[in-house]
């Protein structure tokens, strides 16, 4: 899978501009604000029908100006694809794949997959748990349609049954028959979604703690741990337990959207004893893995969207981590950097055509 072009039209600081890419590896350089970060992620919105940051969408439409548009030629084992995203001036979002809409976005998740490593990932490993989730959503959605709408689904469901908690409260009424289909519904989806974050843990884990033995070394002893209420619990009864207590705080506190990894280092809370190098490790680690365990499942590898990895790691750990996403790999690897020398260095180095775009 390939990105052979993208225009990006009122898009952030791109008022209107084309880049073709003729190459597996792109390198984009240029000076802090000069928009490669922008650049990726605008890849990265053909891939996703989003962002990679949580930002209003009015905020990627350029400062003074309504509305934006992303135009992309994708390439996969079907053919040349015309990506559009429009995101109107009423503030409502269109999504096009070869001239037709995309009726449902989620449909559009997974058919050109990638896997972004921005400068700002931190919060993934020291954040909340819901970042967590997210990244751990992120990948298997790209590699199973029916959880990514098993979740959605769930999403919906989980909204309603806190209105009527919320309705509950104030009217000191509640309906217990719309009570009991929720959580007939909120439990077939619970077990389906454990299930299914189970399983791909169990594979996904292990992969992440040895790439962070490869990044780092051994002399650390990293592990991650699958926290889920649902551990060994049966979510029906759970929710029952729990009900006079959701009733009174108004939401419901058992379910899926409770899970969490827990990562220890030498059996201390990752987030409160690492260093930043292990930090940068760690999250490579994460990233690298959820790469492999997307091209496994797809037969292809992802796109690959390195933001300022430089900065980052070392530039032994860089060179090994080129040397694995450039040469090891077939796919089409971006990299961002303010140093263009120091990006033409490494890739020289590794004897790879590259492209070199410079902002
Ligand atoms: N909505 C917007 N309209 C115009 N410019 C924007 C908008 N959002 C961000 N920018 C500008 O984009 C630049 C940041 O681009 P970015 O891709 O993060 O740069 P880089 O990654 O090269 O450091 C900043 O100069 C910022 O002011
Ligand atoms: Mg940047």
């Amino acid at each position: 899978m390939l990105i052979k072009k993208i225009t990006l039209s009122q898009f952030r600081n791109y008022s209107f501009q084309s880049f073709d890419f003729s190459e597996k590896i792109v390198c984009i350089c240029g000076p802090n604000g000069s928009g490669k970060t922008n650049l990726l992620d605008a890849i990265h919105f053909l891939c996703f029908t989003k962002s990679y940051f949580s930002k209003p969408e009015n905020t990627n439409a350029t400062i003074g100006l309504q509305g934006f548009r992303l135009d992309g030629v994708m390439e996969n084992t079907h053919g040349l694809h015309n990506i559009t995203c429009i995101y109107r001036e009423n503030g409502r979002k269109e999504f096009l794949v070869n001239d037709e809409p995309c009726k449902k976005f989620s449909h559009h998740i997974g058919k050109f997959p990638a896997v972004f490593i921005a400068p700002d990932d931190a919060f993934i490993l020291s954040g909340l748990p819901e970042n967590r989730r997210a990244l751990i959503d992120s990948i298997i959605s790209q590699t199973d349609s029916v959880y990514l709408n098993k979740l959605i689904e769930y999403r919906k469901v989980l909204d309603q049954r806190n209105s009527f908690l919320k309705n509950a409260f104030i009217n000191h009424y509640s309906d217990k028959d719309l009570l009991d289909s929720y959580d007939q519904q909120l439990c077939r989806l619970n077990n389906l979604i454990f299930e299914k974050r189970n399983l791909f843990l169990k594979n996904f884990l292990p992969m992440v703690i040895q790439e962070y033995r490869q990044i780092a070394g051994d002399s650390d002893k990293v592990t991650i741990a699958y926290l889920s209420q649902l551990q060994g619990k049966n979510i029906e009864e759970l929710l029952r337990q729990n009900l006079d207590r959701d009733m009174y705080l108004q939401r419901t506190g058992m379910g899926i959207h409770k899970d969490d990894l827990e990562i220890k280092m030498n059996d201390m809370l990752f987030k409160n004893t690492a260093s930043q190098g292990q930090r940068k490790s760690l999250l490579f680690a994460l990233k690298l893995a959820a790469f492999e365990i997307i091209r496994a499942k797809k037969n292809f590898p992802p796109l690959l969207l390195l933001d300022d990895v430089f900065e980052k790691l070392d530039e032994n750990r860089i060179q090994g981590l080129l040397k694995k996403v450039c040469l090891e790999n077939d796919g089409q690897v971006f990299i961002t950097d303010t140093h263009a020398d120091r990006l033409q260095h490494a890739c020289n180095a590794l004897q790879v055509p590259f492209q070199l775009i410079t902002l």
